[in-house]
């Protein structure tokens, strides 16, 4: 089975914290920073809708149910009803967007949103290795701030599939682009220490999306149906505008 993905944004979250898991209650409690404190809500929601639509959970009624907790690492699992629920899943967020990608057991996932901007050349020294750097280098100009974000972007997923996060160096991670293709999703590929990890990308206005999968499979499938029909939008679109919005564009 593929992979799906879900994007909500800020105005998706609900109040309050009864949709949240007793659990999940006391890790926000926890958590000072008033930006942390709404990523991780926007995450654990965009997550919860994720995972009910995947598993077929009842909503509203599942919500509190789904408990995404975080291994010593940070990577994140979910549990259902107090058990290891048979899904696997990643979290990224950035600029008032949360994307999830979640899978059936077996997958390793990683994701990873980014908003596009200009990377300084510090940056493209620091975490690009020559391959990529070449590509840059070779692009036309209007392409590469995008490419120098879909290289961060791709590592960063794939340091999330490999369970290991901020514990790796980037210029371990080196990404391959594929050919463009047809769909909207395209593939890369990333070599890690004798390994290759298989990912998809995709641009959404301002935002950049990349997932990667230890099973390679087909391009991620977005979440369009919920528990008793709920149509779950993806709201990319909408976080864009909102996002232009806030920077008076
Ligand atoms: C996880 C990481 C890779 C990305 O974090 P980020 O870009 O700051 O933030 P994102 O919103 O994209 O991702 C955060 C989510 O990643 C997940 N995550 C954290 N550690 C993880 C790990 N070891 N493995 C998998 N997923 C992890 C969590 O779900 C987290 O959200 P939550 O804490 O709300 O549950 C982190 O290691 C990091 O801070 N990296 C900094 C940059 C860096 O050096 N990256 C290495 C690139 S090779």
């Amino acid at each position: 089975m593929s992979v799906h993905w879900l994007v909500q944004n800020g105005s998706d979250v609900p109040p309050g914290v009864d949709w949240l898991a007793p659990g999940e209650q006391e890790a926000l409690a926890a958590l000072r920073f008033p930006k942390r404190r709404a990523d991780w809500r926007l995450g654990r929601w965009t997550a919860k809708r994720a995972v009910c639509a995947l598993l077929g959970l009842d909503e509203p009624g599942g919500w509190p149910e789904v408990e995404v907790r975080n291994d010593p690492l940070g990577a994140p699992f979910v549990r259902h009803r107090g058990q290891a629920a048979p899904c696997r899943l990643s979290i990224s967020h950035r600029a008032d967007a949360a994307l999830c990608s979640v899978a059936p057991l077996g997958h390793e996932l990683g994701c990873d949103l980014e908003w596009i901007e200009p990377r300084s050349a510090a940056f493209v020294e620091d975490y690009l290795v020559e391959s990529e750097r070449a590509v840059l280098e070779a692009a036309p100009a209007a392409e590469r701030e995008l490419l120098g974000n879909l290289f961060w972007s791709a590592k960063e997923s794939a340091s999330k599939a490999l369970g290991l996060g901020l514990r790796l160096d980037a210029r371990e991670l080196r990404v391959a682009l594929d050919e463009p293709l047809e769909e909207s999703w395209r593939g890369f590929s990333v070599s890690f220490r004798g390994q290759v990890l298989h990912g998809w990308w995709r641009r959404c206005g301002r935002y950049l999306l990349t997932v990667v999968d230890r099973w390679q499979g087909g391009p991620p499938i977005a979440l369009a149906h919920g528990a008793r029909g709920t149509l779950l939008r993806t709201s990319v679109e909408r976080a864009v505008r909102e996002a232009g919005r806030r920077e008076g564009r």
